[in-house]
């Protein structure tokens, strides 16, 4: 019986992964305009970390996570998430000791959560995300977000909503937690048996429950910015004036509570508002975390970061009809007739491609109109030509395939003479 791919999860092949490479490559591209340096932590981690980073009561911890025991009886947990593994590898390294503050990392890599598989939900998925540690400047916050929508903008993006809330300072969440218990308890018994749970726990995740969401007491419940202290006000306001100023359109809804527990200050979600996108249209979700650091056993830090998927990136792209650039074809197709002018090729071959040539040649000991078809296939810009005559005058045929010209060139000065075509 054959054996298939784990649920949730998908194979990027060739012609799909291409699209991959051209983020991946415009993420890195943009984190060095930025100043974010790359940063590269294990897959798994101490289960407790993220019990205590991302929060006990949250889905993510209770339903979510790949744990299991290791032989050495340890708990370990496939991360859900990067930000928790950042945070202690800053806590761990002592990076903030470094002279250069704040310290800009980012991370690309597979996640595992146990969700229900649907679209744009993956049991493995990959994340690219930024965190920011050390400063509690909101001009950071309104930087991170800024990254994220010109990262979606130059790959061509267009129909994005930012979402932006302040789930303030530890007083204001206090105050707004103890309004929020005064709200649900009298009726907490219509609420899924979770949400009990939360009421004590943190009444703030019932706000995130996705089955008792259309609860009439959803609609009603109070809203933090209602206790925001003047700090926290004056904080948002100052990350609005900034997003304001660096044109970046914004909608604030003070329901935006995000699925972590880590969250303070700024929250922050991109959505696709294109059409037929489907269900799930968040592509991106950050926001403040100060005090993460201390729960892992740190110094108080400030800190603020996002995270966005690969694959709900592709399909925003899809949604909105925007066809990558992927396919670019080969520099040089070798095509050879007689076994000593495919014999040289072998050598030709590895020739051009130390001086950065793209190039192929037939494996299969193809006809020749075969291997011009393999070039065709290939989108070869040129195709040479080598057969027994050519060897014996130590010359090769060049073919130009779009505009059908050939020339002769003398073997010897032929990978010098190509480079120069590449040159022009
Ligand atoms: P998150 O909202 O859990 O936040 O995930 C961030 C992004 O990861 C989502 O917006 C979505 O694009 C993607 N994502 C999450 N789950 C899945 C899934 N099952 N399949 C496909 N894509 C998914 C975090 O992870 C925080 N660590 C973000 C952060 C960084 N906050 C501060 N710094």
């Amino acid at each position: 019986m054959s054996i298939s791919i784990p649920r949730g999860t998908q194979d990027i092949l060739p012609g799909e992964v291409e699209k991959w490479q051209l983020i991946e490559a415009k993420a890195r591209e943009l984190c060095e305009k930025y100043q974010y340096q790359e940063i590269r932590t294990p897959i798994f981690e101490s289960t407790e970390l993220f019990s205590r980073g991302v929060g006990d009561s949250t889905d993510i911890v209770q339903k979510e996570m790949y744990t299991f025991e290791d032989r050495g009886k340890r708990s370990i947990t496939l991360r859900p998430e990067g930000t928790a593994a950042v945070v202690r590898s800053f806590v761990e390294k002592k990076m903030f000791g470094y002279a250069n503050q704040p310290v800009k990392l980012y991370y690309m890599g597979p996640m595992f959560r146990y969700e229900r598989p649907q679209a744009g939900r993956f049991r493995q998925f990959v994340q690219f995300g930024v965190e920011a540690l050390g400063s509690n400047d909101p001009a950071i916050d309104a930087e991170v977000i800024s990254l994220a929508m010109n990262l979606y903008k130059e790959m061509g993006l267009r129909k994005l909503k930012l979402i932006i809330n302040s789930l303030g300072d530890k007083e204001s969440r206090v105050a707004h937690r103890d309004a929020l218990v005064n709200h649900f308890k009298p009726r907490i018994g219509e609420f899924c048996h979770d949400c009990q749970n939360r009421l004590e726990k943190n009444p703030l995740r019932i706000l995130d429950c996705k089955q008792d969401r259309d609860h009439e007491l959803m609609e009603s419940a109070p809203s933090i910015l209602e206790f925001l202290n003047d700090f926290s006000k004056a904080y948002f306001e100052k990350l609005q004036q900034y997003l304001t100023q660096l044109d970046i359109p914004f909608e604030v809804d003070a329901n935006l509570v995000r699925g972590l527990d880590y969250y303070n200050h700024t929250a922050f979600e991109i959505m696709s508002n294109a059409e037929g996108f489907g269900a799930i249209t968040t592509l991106c979700g950050g926001g403040r975390y100060n005090g993460l650091a201390e729960e892992i056993g740190g110094p108080e830090t400030p800190g603020i970061g996002f995270a966005l998927s690969i694959e709900r990136f592709i399909a925003a792209l899809n949604a909105e009809g925007i066809e990558l650039e992927t396919d670019q074809g080969i520099d040089c197709y070798l095509a050879a007739l007689g076994e000593e002018a495919k014999d040289y090729t072998v050598g030709l071959l590895q020739q051009l491609r130390m001086a950065g040539i793209s190039a192929e040649r037939d494996y299969l000991d193809r006809k020749f109109k075969a291997q011009f078809k393999a070039a065709d296939r290939l989108k070869a810009k040129y195709v040479a030509v080598l057969g027994e005559d050519e060897l014996k005058n130590k010359k090769i045929n060049l073919k130009n395939m779009a505009t059908g010209d050939q020339v002769e060139i003398e073997l010897d000065s032929f990978v010098h003479y190509f480079q120069g075509l590449k040159g022009e």
